[in-house]
C-alpha cells in the first residue's frame, strides 16, 4: 500500500509549521508540491523554506502541475468537478509513478487542507477509482486563524456563530441574520459593493509573510483605502492572497 501524509503548511510563516507536520514532513520518502494557481508563488517560497528549514535528511520532491480550472459560467459544480477529475488524474499519474508500493508520500498543502482546498475531495477520488492509498491529514494554520490573530480579535461575539464563506457569495450582500462573516477567496473586492452601514472590517494579505497587510475600520471609512492598498499591492507583486472578517458592529 502507498501512505500518503496531507500537511497543512500554514499561510506563509514557516513558523506556523506544527510539530506533528514537521514530524510527518520527515518520514516521508517523498514530498510533493502541488503548483497551482493565485497560490503559486508564495507556495513555492514556503515549501522551499520548510523543506530546507526542517528536512532533516535528503529527501525527493516531486513537483505536481495541478490543471487550471475552467471558467464557471453559469455550471460552477459542472466546471470544477471536471476541474477536480483533471486534477485527480495528474496526481494519480505522480503517485503511480514516484511512488513506490510501501513508500510514504507527503502532499504540502497551504494553510489547513479542510479549508477551501480540494486535496481532500481529490484525494478520495482517487481512491474510489480505484487506486489503493491510504492516508492522514495534519492539520496546518489557516489564513482565518491568521488573520484573528493578527489582528487580536475573537471571530465570533459571545455565544454567537461565524460564516466562513467567499467573496463571490458575499456579492448578493450581507447575509441576513449573521453577526460575524469571514470572505476568503475574494477576486472582485465584494466588500466595497455591499451596503457598508453599521459593518465593520478587519482585512489582511499575505498574511504570515514579510510582505502582510493589515488594515481594520468601520467598511464606509476603510473600503476605499483597501480597495487602493490592495490594487497597489497586487501590482507590485503580480498576485495577492486576502480575507477578511466583516462584522456588526
Ligand atoms: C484556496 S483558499 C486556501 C485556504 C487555505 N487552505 C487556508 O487554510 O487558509 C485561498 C484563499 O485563502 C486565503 N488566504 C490563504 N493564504 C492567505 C494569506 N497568507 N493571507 C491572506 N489570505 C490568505 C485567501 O482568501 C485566498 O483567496
Amino acid at each position: 500500500m502507498r501512505t500518503l501524509l496531507i500537511i497543512g503548511i500554514g499561510v506563509g510563516d514557516p513558523e506556523q509549521m506544527t510539530v506533528q507536520a514537521i514530524a510527518a514532513l520527515n518520514r516521508a520518502d517523498v514530498v510533493f508540491m502541488p503548483d497551482k494557481g493565485q497560490e503559486k508563488a508564495a507556495l513555492r517560497h514556503l515549501r522551499e523554506a520548510i523543506c530546507a528549514r526542517f528536512i532533516e535528511g535528503p529527501y525527493r520532491s516531486v513537483t505536481i502541475e495541478t490543471p487550471q480550472r475552467a471558467e464557471a459560467g453559469d455550471d460552477y459544480r459542472g466546471v470544477v468537478d471536471d476541474w477536480h477529475g483533471r486534477i485527480a488524474d495528474a496526481y494519480q499519474r505522480r503517485f503511480a509513478e514516484d511512488l513506490a508500493e510501501g513508500e510514504t508520500g507527503a502532499l504540502l498543502v497551504w494553510g489547513d487542507p479542510a479549508l477551501y482546498d480540494s486535496t481532500l475531495r481529490i484525494v478520495e477520488r482517487i481512491r474510489q477509482g480505484g487506486f489503493a492509498l491510504d492516508w492522514t491529514v495534519i492539520p496546518g494554520i489557516s489564513s482565518v486563524q491568521a488573520l484573528a490573530a493578527r489582528h487580536k480579535i475573537a471571530l465570533n461575539a459571545i455565544g454567537e456563530p461565524v460564516l466562513i464563506t467567499t467573496g463571490r457569495k458575499l456579492a448578493a450582500g450581507f447575509p441576513d441574520g449573521q453577526g460575524s462573516v469571514v470572505v476568503m477567496l475574494d477576486g472582485e473586492q465584494a466588500f466595497a459593493k455591499i451596503a457598508p452601514e453599521g459593518l465593520e472590517i478587519y482585512w489582511g494579505a499575505y498574511l504570515g509573510s514579510p510582505d502582510e497587510l493589515l488594515i481594520a475600520g468601520r467598511l464606509s471609512e476603510v473600503a476605499d483605502e483597501i480597495v487602493r492598498v490592495r490594487a497597489a499591492a497586487r501590482a507590485r507583486h503580480g498576485w495577492i492572497m486576502d480575507i477578511y472578517l466583516l462584522r456588526r458592529g
